[in-house]
């Protein structure tokens, strides 16, 4: 005796009971009696065809839930009215568990009922075998799914909020979450409190269309590490188009997204000193004056370069000669305001670029903080340094109405102060000489001035 030749009987009414029985024998059937067989009552071992007078019973209870291995029964309601007889095999599945597939009109004719049951079981034993391969592709799918390194969840789109009904084993790797913690969850959870992102716009209105989207959103796993999520969401339908499951599939992309930044942060900064470099100072800079000439306010460039710098690489070497520069970089960053610009050309060539200059704020006053600042000592090999500087300072319209034009400008005027500052040095040096005191590295202790 197969499965498929069980039927369970539902049914309050003795006679009715008695009726059923002695038809499922002719038809070679096999009846079970579900009011008094509890154990049975279990969804999963219910029998494949049921025939009783609610459809509310052990199958409504149990029913099935998202890739469920439940086999829901087909009902044969017995009943007062006549209803039309859908078909059987269309009724064989988890999304229709409780539908009745046929109706047995009362008074129940012992003729009548062995007919109908006879019809029941040829279509169900047709049917059981589409059932099959159906329950196989279901399995394939499960394996499919479980498998995958994507996260795949599924949430239901007919219960407000769209809770979650499913989640595959990548998702609870990706997350941390388990299954059981996040069912019944809308799926922003993993927002935690970064919401303003400007992907959530277009997943509420893909949500709301019911439209396909795809969007990479800042996410948090149950540590409270951030990871990029690439999410894919699509949509089930059932046969009438309505939209019955939104399905999100998801990619961690953390590691190519920092290494992208990296490569953009390499492209654009310099690798000793993290400051901008020539190209990025250049499209900042036409930003800058793009800025200015709409608010018709001003913008200054410093060019600064160190005069003793070659002195401190030969005498201390060149990872000493880094030192200085990315000592020199921190203490240029120090000095303007969070946003300005500072970039490192090359060798020992600095560019600030001013932008928020005010009666308060002379670019005049921050050069010579900028000055002063860099001339402080640094300590190199137990040695005591002092780094001086050259500077030129350019403004905007002034110098120049070009980033070119303003940089050539302060360049200029660096070079001209940095000839000053030679001048002023080798007068120094025959001051010395003619005392015949030379110091130790007389070269490193230019005075920086201007
Ligand atoms: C989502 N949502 C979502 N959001 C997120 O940050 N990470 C994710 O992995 C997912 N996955 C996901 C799967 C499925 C199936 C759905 C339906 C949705 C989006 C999230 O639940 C929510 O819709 C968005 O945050 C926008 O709506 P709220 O939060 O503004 O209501």
């Amino acid at each position: 005796m197969t499965r498929d030749s069980e039927v369970g009987l539902f049914l309050a009414l003795d006679a009715e009971r008695e009726i059923l029985r002695t038809a499922a024998l002719s038809c070679g059937l096999q009846c079970i009696d579900l009011l008094t067989s509890d154990p049975i009552l279990h969804a999963e071992n219910l029998p494949p065809l049921i025939v009783t007078d609610t459809t509310a019973g052990p199958w409504e209870t149990a029913r099935c839930g998202t890739f469920s291995n439940y086999d829901a029964p087909t009902l044969l309601l017995v009943s007062d009215q006549d209803r039309p007889c859908t078909s059987i095999a269309s009724t064989h599945g988890p999304s229709s568990s409780t539908a009745p597939a046929c109706v047995l009109t009362r008074p129940l004719s012992l003729d009548k009922v062995i007919i109908t049951l006879r019809t029941a079981a040829a279509v169900m034993a047709s049917s059981s075998q589409r059932h099959q391969a159906l329950m196989d592709d279901l399995s394939y799918c499960r394996s499919i799914f479980n498998c995958v390194s994507n996260g795949i969840t599924i949430s239901d789109a007919n219960v407000p909020d769209l809770p979650l009904t499913y989640v595959n084993p990548a998702f609870e790797r990706m997350t941390g979450y388990s299954s059981s913690e996040v069912y019944g969850l809308s799926c922003r959870f993993l927002q935690g409190t970064d919401r303003n992102q400007p992907e959530l716009p277009i997943i509420r209105e893909a949500l709301r269309t019911g439209g396909e989207t795809h969007v990479v959103l800042r996410n948090y796993r149950k540590d409270g590490t951030r990871f990029w999520n690439e999410l894919n969401l699509s949509t089930i339908r059932d046969r009438e188009g309505r939209i019955t499951h939104f399905v999100g599939i998801q990619n961690d992309v953390t590691q190519q997204i920092e290494a992208t930044r990296q490569l953009e942060h390499l492209a654009h900064h310099d690798v000793l000193t993290g400051l901008a470099n020539r190209g990025l100072l250049m499209s900042r800079l036409d930003q800058a004056l793009q800025q200015a000439r709409r608010r018709k306010t001003s913008v200054a460039v410093l060019y600064l370069d160190l005069n003793n710098f070659k002195e401190i690489n030969d005498i201390f070497g060149h990872e000493s000669g880094d030192r200085v520069l990315v000592t020199i970089a921190d203490r240029l960053r120090s000095v303007v305001r969070a946003g300005e610009t500072v970039a490192r050309l090359g060798g020992d060539e600095f560019v600030v670029v001013l932008e928020d200059i005010s009666a308060d704020r002379q670019p005049r006053d921050v050069m010579q903080r900028l000055v002063a600042k860099l001339s402080e000592t640094v300590s190199i090999l137990g040695t005591e340094i002092l780094p001086t500087t050259s500077v030129g300072l350019a403004l905007f319209p002034k110098d120049g109405d070009t980033a070119a034009a303003l940089l050539r400008a302060a360049d200029f005027e660096m070079y001209l102060d940095k000839q000053d500052t030679l001048a002023h040095a080798i007068a120094e040096g025959k001051r010395l000489d003619k005392q015949r005191h030379a110091p130790s590295h007389a070269a490193l202790a230019i005075p920086a001035h201007r």
